[in-house]
């Protein structure tokens, strides 16, 4: 994959792409927190999601071991996952790359096709957990609001 789309969006935006060995380089130096389920991640200026998507594969590789056998645990803590990663990003192409990047990680991994719940569930976590803002630029700061899912899971006894 190309770092750069265009010239004109690198004097623009200062739009360079990380490339996926370097991002895998940076996730292994908090691997931990990369490979827990429920830890939370926020990207500011995610791009198309070259750092979100590889968070979430690290943790669909968690749910797999954990929770592989049971096609139940595997879709809620795969949704989970998902629930737990959040980006900011200015441009609307790459707001719809990244949401469709993780999409589609998330599908395949469940065996999901567009007419499923959980493809339409996950399709609406992307839509709030993955925004469109301007960051502070430095003649106009502003705040923001992200709304973080609750995601601490409940134990239940059965039987
Ligand atoms: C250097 S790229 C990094 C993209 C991605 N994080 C990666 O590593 O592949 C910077 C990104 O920030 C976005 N961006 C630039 N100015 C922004 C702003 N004021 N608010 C939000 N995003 C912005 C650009 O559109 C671009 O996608």
């Amino acid at each position: 994959m190309s770092l750069v789309k265009t010239k004109q969006r690198v004097a623009d935006h200062g739009e360079v792409f990380t490339p996926e060995w370097m991002v895998e380089a940076m996730l292994d130096l908090v691997k931990d927190e990369s490979e827990r389920i429920d830890s939370r991640f926020l990207e500011p200026a995610c791009g198309s999601g070259n750092f979100l998507v590889q968070v979430l594969k690290r943790k669909l590789v968690a749910v797999q071991c954990k929770f592989g056998k049971s096609d139940f645990e595997k879709q809620h803590y795969a949704l989970l996952a998902l629930m737990c990663i959040y980006g900011i990003e200015l441009l609307a192409d790459n707001i719809a790359e990244c949401r469709a990047n993780m999409l589609e990680i998330l599908a395949d991994y469940l065996n999901l096709d567009e007419s499923d719940d959980f493809y339409r569930a996950a399709s609406h976590v992307l839509s709030q957990g993955v925004i469109g803002v301007r960051l502070k630029t430095q003649s106009r700061p502003r705040r923001i609001w992200i709304v973080f899912y609750l995601t601490q899971t409940i134990k239940t006894k059965t039987g």
